[in-house]
């Protein structure tokens, strides 16, 4: 499997896989190991990527590499992170750079004069291009034998190479889309590794080969969400194992999408798969969760029942984990980065596959997950190639918890939150009011639970770019915001008050009506496809009109990894359409947009 791959070696950051994907999509084999493995077992590679991380490498404890690497005589390229272990590993100096750079910069190459070889890997660009920057620390001096290949106004040794060994450093990250000829830098250097060929098909007989040996002679019980996903794993595990030796169970949580189960089911018996048994679990779920507010007990309880209904359903069905028996799971790795799945990252949400309980099993290897090296792209390649329908497989992502990170909850209680915020500064004119509800953002690599603020406009279906510049304004410029809406449903000003609640089967019935106009709309306007995501959000705040109230927020988001995001801007006419029809429905009295990117917010609301 190693022999002629190229290997990432996770130094921590939110960037590996996304690495890793990116060489894999040039039609190169490529696996991910953590950086402190020992080089022995990396004989045959082709070449070695070190990735970038959050710590800095003077640090005492910081990730390290073992330098035997070098030795290998691959080519080895160091990003970020990854740039400064390998060039203080070989002598250089790293020390805090004096001034720090986020986000763009310019990156202007160096003159070189003596060229000892051809090998660069910016030839042929400008003298000047755009990168993106995320870095506190810099290469102060660069080790022996190395050139200074690029700088910034403020980064000197913005990338170095030593050509003889085939050694390259870069400081930004060529893997994010907003790098200019990122893709081009890393294609060129996987060329120069020389490796073997690598394509989905050849993928998923790894894949199948790993299964067979991790299953053994072992039984596989899958829990299928209604995702894409579990769809995907259940299916490839019925093609592996054969139907006789996977039982699937789908438990429907009373929190899916309008019609999912159905469509599941259908979409399953045409493909003549039928090892899937549907478990109506919803009383159960509402039932657990109906004092829970805070968001990670909400994904904990709903991991946990999950568990539950999955432990009764099975041994109801004689099935019995540890005899013979093991659960099957659809994590895809960003589910893994995000709970600091990787040694050195910071926990940004639990994802329900990996609560306490699964850890638990995991380290008992009772769970197999197939797909827990893929992106989402690959992972809807590769349903595609084992024969799953396009419309399933190019749905859009839905969280495991579904609808029920997507219910906001709030007690009586909490309802002052929002007046303890006075002094708001909002660089503009706009009228605003701050919601009394929190929502979950990431910043740098942490976690934030802040307020959202809603902006008014007289023209309220229509997103300016003022109102962008705002939603990137207001939170770095307050500590409690982490996200700006426009409200669409109301040009002047108004008061938003707590209509407290949790998770309630007419509340999950409210907010699949809304999902499904905003569905409808999507597919009239064409516009479903060229979406990333779209949350469909309930909020228990209102204006107050008559009853008491709640409101819809709409998500829709522009992303290729959902690793970063901005919202996708629909055109007024959608927008006006589609707050109209949700204002229809009984109790909502307001919609609201949310403009914010991620970061600093993230793309669910909790
Ligand atoms: P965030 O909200 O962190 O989401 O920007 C990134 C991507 O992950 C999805 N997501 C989840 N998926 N279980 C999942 O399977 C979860 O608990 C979960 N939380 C978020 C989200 O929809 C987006 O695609």
């Amino acid at each position: 499997m190693l022999k002629g791959s190229i290997i990432i070696l996770d130094f921590g950051g939110q960037y590996a896989h996304l690495i890793g994907s990116r060489i894999r999509r040039f039609g190169y084999p490529s696996y991910i190991y953590p950086c402190d493995i020992d080089p022995k077992k990396l004989k045959g590679v082709a070449g070695i990527i070190l990735s970038g991380g959050p710590q800095s490498v003077y640090e005492k404890g910081s990730p390290k590499a073992d330098t035997g690497i070098f030795d290998l005589g691959v080519p080895v390229l160091g990003l970020c992170y990854g740039h400064q272990w390998m060039a203080q590993a070989l002598g250089g100096k790293v020390a805090p750079a004096k001034v720090k750079e986020y986000g763009r910069t310019s990156v202007r190459k160096s003159q070189i004069a003596n060229r000892k070889s051809q090998i660069d890997l910016f030839q042929g660009f400008p003298e000047v291009w755009t990168v993106w920057m995320s870095h506190g620390d810099e290469v102060a001096e660069l080790p022996a034998g190395f050139m200074r290949i690029a700088s910034t106004k403020d980064c000197v040794n913005a990338a170095m190479m030593d050509s003889e060994r085939r050694l390259y450093g870069i400081q930004w990250h060529n893997e994010v889309t907003h790098t200019e000829h990122g893709m081009e830098v890393l294609k060129r250097f996987a060329e120069l590794c020389k490796p073997a060929q690598w394509s989905i098909k050849s993928y998923a007989e790894h894949v199948g080969a790993q299964i067979k040996k991790e299953v053994g002679d072992r039984k596989v019980f899958m829990l299928v969400s209604g995702g894409v996903d579990s769809t995907v794993a259940f299916t490839l595990l019925n093609n592996v194992l054969g139907a006789d030796r996977v039982q699937g169970l789908l438990v429907d949580t009373g929190l899916m999408r309008k019609g999912e189960v159905q469509m599941i089911e259908e979409a399953f018996a045409k493909l003549g798969i039928d090892n899937l048994h549907i478990e109506d679990a919803s009383e159960e779920f509402f039932r657990n969760l109906k004092d829970a507010y805070d968001p990670e007990e909400k994904r904990r309880i709903i991991g946990d029942t999950f568990l539950a209904v999955q432990k009764r359903v099975s041994e109801e069905m004689g099935l019995k984990m540890e005899e013979g028996w093991m659960l099957g799971q659809g994590t895809i790795y960003p589910d893994t980065i995000e709970t600091g799945g990787t040694k050195y990252a910071d926990k940004i949400k639990t994802h329900h596959n990996r609560v306490e309980a699964v850890q638990k099993m995991i380290e008992k290897g009772l769970v197999i997950e197939p797909l827990k090296e893929l992106y989402k792209d690959e992972v809807r390649i590769l349903g595609e190639e084992l024969g799953l329908p396009h419309e399933l497989v190019w749905r859009h992502p839905f969280p495991g918890p579904g609808l029920g990170v997507r219910i906001l909850c709030m007690g009586s209680t909490e309802e002052t939150r929002s007046k303890e915020i006075s002094n708001v500064h909002i660089p503009m004119t706009n009228a605003f009011s701050v919601l009394p509800i929190r929502s979950v953002g990431v910043q740098g690599d942490g976690r934030t639970y802040r307020h959202a603020i809603a902006v008014f406009s007289d023209k309220p279906t229509r997103i300016t770019e003022a109102l962008l510049e705002l939603a990137t304004q207001v939170p770095n410029g307050n500590k409690e915001i982490n996200r700006v809406l426009l409200c669409t449903s109301q040009s002047e000003r108004v008061e938003f008050s707590v209509t407290p609640g949790v998770i309630t089967r007419e509340r999950a019935e409210l907010l699949r009506e809304a999902d499904d106009i905003v569905l409808q709309e999507m597919r009239t306007a064409d516009l479903y496809e060229r979406i990333w995501q779209f949350p469909v959000v309930l909020l228990p705040v209102g204006i107050g009109r008559g009853e008491k109230g709640q409101s819809i927020v709409l998500r829709p988001i522009a992303s290729t990894d959902a690793m970063t995001a901005n919202a996708f801007l629909l055109p007024p006419e959608v927008i006006k359409n589609i707050t109209e029809r949700i204002l229809r429905l009984p109790g909502i009295d307001a919609v609201f947009y949310d403009l914010t990117n991620k970061p600093p917010a993230t793309i669910e609301w909790e």
